[in-house]
């Protein structure tokens, strides 16, 4: 049985941030949630959160208009120490922050605090860059000219983030914004609020000013505050994380005013297992890139092609592995794999799995719905003889579901890797050194993963190239996302020294 969570937004200060406290009562703007958006494992309500419509989205950007002012003047210290406090109280709080995580995504527990500590990680990382923003010095190409940069915050930011990781992807954005000196009005994922709210509470505690950290909450009016943020000329900046449809139409938006624009977007990676590959260690990387969050990443491994020479090895291990999931209740002992985030999401899956099923594809594992366990349970799949006709060959699954491509060739399987028009991750196994540069530098996407799964870590460079969008976050580069650069050129200078 899922605890019970109300939480309400209060914004009666004035200019103040939109502040979370924690109440028995649902409040006046709340919007009772229909059963797919409580506790994903059971159903039942977990909460409720108001319906923030584009009169109140103002009022947020607004106060983070005011709150710029001073806020833009604080040095990088005073920036990093209130990040740092931040990045503190995540870690006293990340088991409560675990199972805000569990309760609305789903996702077991253990994988919940993996998503608390890796989302403070962010708070810590950007606590350190703030103190170390650096302009240059230039040497101009105009004799007595003297020029040096600076680098300013870019200003009020609109942040819309998803809610495969609720924590984990607001703080990658808040981190970077905060230490370059911006205020931001954050959308927080319809489905999952409470996380959200809970860090924006943690800010609060650890001195973040009124007006600089203010999340909105809604779920219909989702494309409202969307079209809002996006055409407002005080937001200087969009970041969003979640698919490339709606990525478009946020960047088609957001040309009116001209923003600076993140887009980390959709991914279809390929996970290649070459012939030279250590085998086990490839399905242990398989397992941990396909299977992270039941499937629901946009790194994940989407299409794996295995070469000929080790095909029914790969696949007979994976296999075995996968049958040993313990599919259940996040909160429950034991489990591997939670529940998908609704129905919509199991509806795809079984589609992607009917259609290779159709199309020739063989069943090894899985490849239905787990009703027994509720509605939202899909058995983790593997499937073999995929072809490129089919459905998963083109389309992000997002779901517990592997389809494994055999392939022949080096030359062949890249060319396959590339044939798609998003390109986030990709993964492959090999000991040919001279293969591992080769193919790293032919995969067209953003990051990639050699002999290894999981790519994910705060100082690696996160993004992706074609229509899997740009931008990167995290890392040394996280920063400039949220910076404008200013050039200061002098005049006159250079003349010999006076009063010879
Ligand atoms: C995502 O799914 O967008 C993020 C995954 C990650 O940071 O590993």
């Amino acid at each position: 049985m899922a605890p019970k969570v109300l939480i309400k937004m209060e914004d009666d200060q004035p200019n103040g941030a939109l502040c979370i406290v924690a109440d028995e009562r649902p409040t006046k703007a709340a919007r009772p949630l229909p059963p797919e958006d409580g506790y994903p494992a059971t159903g039942e309500l977990i909460g409720t959160s108001p319906e923030f419509d584009v009169q109140d989205t103002e009022r947020a950007i607004e106060a983070a208009e005011e709150a710029f002012k001073t806020f833009r003047t604080k040095t990088g210290r005073e920036r990093s120490n209130i990040l740092r406090k931040w990045y503190d109280l995540c870690v006293e709080n990340a088991e409560d922050l675990a199972k805000l995580i569990t309760w609305e995504n789903g996702k077991p527990i253990a994988d919940a605090k993996g998503e608390a500590a890796y989302a403070a990680s962010f708070f810590q990382w950007f606590s350190e860059e703030a103190p170390r923003i650096y302009g240059d010095t230039i040497s101009s190409s105009v004799p007595g000219n003297r020029v040096f940069t600076i680098k300013e915050p870019v200003g009020v930011c609109g942040l819309i983030t998803p809610w495969n990781f609720p924590a984990a992807m607001i703080t990658r954005k808040i981190g970077p914004a905060l230490a370059a000196g911006c205020t931001v009005v954050c959308k927080a994922p319809g489905e999952t609020p409470f996380t959200s709210l809970a860090i924006a509470e943690l800010g609060q505690r650890a001195g973040v000013p009124k007006g600089v950290v203010n999340i909105v909450t809604a779920l219909d009016n989702t494309p409202a505050l969307g079209e809002l943020l996006t055409t407002n000329a005080t937001i200087r900046k969009i970041s969003f994380t979640g698919s490339t449809g709606v990525g478009k139409l946020l960047m088609k938006q957001s040309s009116s005013t001209l923003k600076k624009l993140s887009l980390e977007l959709g991914g279809n990676a390929p996970f290649i297992v070459f012939d030279d590959a250590d085998v086990d260690a490839a399905v242990a990387g398989a397992i941990a890139s396909k299977f992270r969050s039941s499937g629901q990443t946009c790194v994940c491994a989407n299409r794996i092609f295995v070469q000929k020479g080790v095909y029914d090895e790969f696949a007979q291990k994976f296999a075995e592995k996968v049958k040993a999931f313990k599919v259940g209740n996040g909160f429950s002992e034991g489990i591997t794999h939670g529940p998908l985030i609704h129905g919509r999401a199991i509806s795809k899956v079984d589609e992607h799995v009917r259609d290779a099923e159709k199309k020739g594809a063989k069943i090894v594992v899985g490849g239905q719905k787990m009703p027994d366990l509720g509605d939202n349970f899909y058995k983790p799949t593997v499937l073999t003889g995929m072809t490129s006709k089919m459905a998963m060959a083109t389309e992000e699954t997002f779901g517990p579901v592997a389809g494994l491509f055999p392939f022949e060739t080096e030359d062949e399987v890249v060319k396959i890797a590339n044939s798609t028009e998003v390109g986030l991750a990709g993964y492959f196994f090999s000991r040919d050194l001279e293969r591992i540069y080769r193919v790293a530098e032919h995969l067209e996407v953003g990051m990639v993963g050699v002999n290894t799964g999981i790519i994910s870590d705060v100082a690696a460079p996160f993004g992706g190239v074609k229509e899997s969008g740009f931008g990167r976050e995290g890392s040394l580069y996280g920063i400039s996302e949220y910076q404008v650069t200013k050039t200061v050129t002098f005049g006159g200078m250079g003349k010999a020294l006076q009063g010879k």
